[in-house]
């Protein structure tokens, strides 16, 4: 299987909001990707397999540092290695930047997405306690690069 990573397209987002409603419970609304796709030091990426999008990332640049702010792959097509493929491109990026950090949110509840940012080498820092809209706390987990 082929897997492009590519940047994000607004041409793109029917795609990306179909995966990003199955795969959370409060999705992003397609304006935060619109604004996103315009916003300065912004890197939306999507993967795709036979020019289909099955997966994408955003992530904010903010002083040395880089947010990870939304990360997903359809769900046929996850433990394929999309994810880790996504993971290494924008921290590719990042060190081009000269980055020096990358840092995410990721709710207690989401262990298979702390399984996956471990393996990339994330370390749990701090819980950031009530941060989702449902009252979830979210584990700040960050990679020094
Ligand atoms: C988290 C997510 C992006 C991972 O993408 P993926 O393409 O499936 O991940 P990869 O195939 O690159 O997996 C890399 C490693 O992550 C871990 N991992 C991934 N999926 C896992 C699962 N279902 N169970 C346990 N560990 C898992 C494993 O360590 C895996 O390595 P391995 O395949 O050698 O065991 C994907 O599961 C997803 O879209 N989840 C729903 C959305 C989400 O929760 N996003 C993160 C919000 S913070």
């Amino acid at each position: 299987m082929e897997v492009k990573i590519r940047w994000m397209k607004n041409k793109d987002l029917d795609e990306v909001l179909r995966i990003e409603k199955e795969n959370f419970k409060f999705p992003w609304k397609r304006s935060y990707f619109d604004y996103d796709l315009r916003r300065p030091n912004t890197y939306c990426l999507v993967a795709e397999v036979d020019n289909k999008v099955v997966g994408y990332l955003v992530a904010w640049e903010i002083a040395e540092e880089l947010h990870l702010a939304n990360i997903s792959v359809d769900k046929n097509y996850q433990k394929k290695g999309i994810g880790t493929k996504l993971m290494n491109e924008i921290i590719t990026i990042a060190r081009l930047r000269d980055i020096k950090r990358i840092y995410l949110e990721t709710r207690v509840s989401n262990i298979i997405a702390q399984n996956f940012y471990q393996k990339l080498g994330f370390k749990y820092s701090y819980l950031r306690k009530g941060y989702y809209s449902d009252g979830e706390d979210a584990w700040v987990m960050e990679k020094e690069l």
